[in-house]
């Protein structure tokens, strides 16, 4: 059955008001790396998050403002502005704002007039835990605890942290994340030789069988997606992705390698940021590891020097090679795991039009999310609790097992999926 066309914009849409945006902006979500906002009064950064335009800046003290982009003068960006003596400038007349928005010196009008201390720009908390800058757009009086997401929580040396332009909505972004079954196929030769994926033996599970059978199980944080594949006469492998609500992904880990995961955060409706996190919750990530994530490999990406556009973009078809994809270097002449996922989702258009998709029993697990997303939508409009936002429910990990037939994933999978910090993952 298909999807009606107003259930893809309930999923789709995340600008103020809308039924997703109210629901995303209940949660702590990733702003910035907190590289781009290295020391105090540094340059100024631009902020688009769920359709709403914001500049960051870190005051003289270090302190995090996130502010409306606009000054409340005359709607100059305040990108341009002067970061300095604990506001940022209004470059135009020079009207000056705190990190809370408050209007602190307004130099073109005589303070007796009052009209400094009612300028207030909109304005949201920001925290910073695991090399993000980390804020929150719902309701003051619902603000939850900081986040507690496993790749948040290890030492700086244990984790390496991308973000790269997805050039798609989130919600299809998200799908790709807990789309077990595409692996078998796009993934197939570059799992054969990226660095941080090669030598497991769940790489000959996923070449072999590929038609995985899913079950899905809730949890207080979200969803475990377990995606079951014959192993031998007695047992089945197991790969069991975490969605966490409303858009954090982990990836199932291959032998002894980092664990990645993925937080696929809207922009506007026609844009994500596609964060994708590596981390080893027990060990120091190697000198080998770093390199290769910096140069690319992994679920990292290349980019266009400066900015956090992908080098294989949409612009240059992303590189794509057909004479690799014919002697089957790669499967779609994409190069790289993370671009080759992204090429495909902005291939099936800003928002893909779901009144037309022809789902199959390998789409169970995305299909069972969507309507996660929606109840809990829902149910955060009624008042009622939704899951993901206590920071202890957010404690979940990735696992890829080898299981006898006859046991559940929830049963026999439960240690790998919520192992304290500082143990090794459960992997295949
Ligand atoms: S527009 Fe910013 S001070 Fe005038
Ligand atoms: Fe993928």
């Amino acid at each position: 059955m298909s999807m009606p066309k107003e259930r893809n914009e309930e999923l789709t849409r995340t600008g103020p008001d809308t039924l997703m945006g109210d629901l995303v902006r209940r949660y702590w979500i990733p702003a910035l790396l907190a590289t781009e906002l290295p020391e105090p009064d540094c340059p100024p950064v631009r902020v688009k998050l769920l359709s709403e335009p914001l500049v960051a800046f870190r005051d003289t003290e270090g302190r995090i403002g996130l502010i409306d982009e606009f000054c409340a003068h005359r709607g100059v960006s305040l990108w341009f502005g002067r970061n300095e003596e604990s506001g940022l400038r209004c470059p135009y007349h020079g009207w000056k704002y705190d990190v809370t928005g408050q209007c602190v010196d307004l130099p073109s009008e005589p303070e007796a007039l009052g009209t400094r201390s009612r300028i207030k720009l909109k304005s949201y908390p920001c925290l910073e835990r695991g090399g993000v800058i980390w804020t929150y757009l719902g309701p003051p009086a619902l603000q939850p605890e900081p986040p507690e997401h496993e790749w948040a929580m290890v030492a700086p040396e244990s984790r390496f942290l991308s973000k790269r332009l997805q050039e798609c909505n989130f919600l299809q972004a998200l799908e790709g994340g807990i789309d077990s079954s595409h692996v078998s196929f796009l993934h197939g030769p570059a799992l054969k030789r990226d660095p941080l994926f090669v030598g497991s033996k769940g790489n000959l599970y996923n070449e072999r069988d590929r038609m995985p059978q899913f079950e899905v199980v809730p949890f207080d944080g979200g969803l475990l997606i377990g995606a079951r594949r014959i192993a031998d006469d007695e047992k089945y492998y197991w790969r069991i992705t975490p969605w966490v609500a409303p858009f954090f992904t982990l990836i199932p880990p291959r032998s002894g390698h980092p664990v990645n995961g993925h937080a696929w955060v809207p922009i506007d409706d026609e844009n994500c940021w596609a964060w994708s996190v590596s981390y080893h919750p027990r060990r120091a990530l190697t000198r080998d590891e770093v390199t290769a994530m910096e140069s690319g490999q992994g679920i990292h990406v290349k980019y266009i020097p400066g900015t956090f556009v992908p080098l294989a973009n949409k612009r240059n078809d992303y590189l794509m090679d057909r004479a690799a994809q014919k002697a089957g270097l790669s499967f779609s002449g994409v190069e790289g795991i993370g671009m080759q996922d992204a090429s495909l989702q902005e291939s099936m258009g800003p928002i893909v039009d779901r009144t037309r998709e022809n789902l199959v029993t390998t789409d169970v697990g995305i299909v069972t999310t969507r309507r996660a997303l929606l109840e809990a939508a829902r149910a955060n409009r009624a008042g009622k609790p939704i899951p993901g936002v206590e920071p202890a429910t957010q404690r979940v990990r990735s696992c890829a097992i080898e299981l006898p037939k006859d046991v559940p994933f929830k049963d026999g999978a439960k240690d790998g999926l919520f192992r304290p910090l500082g143990t090794d993952p459960v992997s295949v």
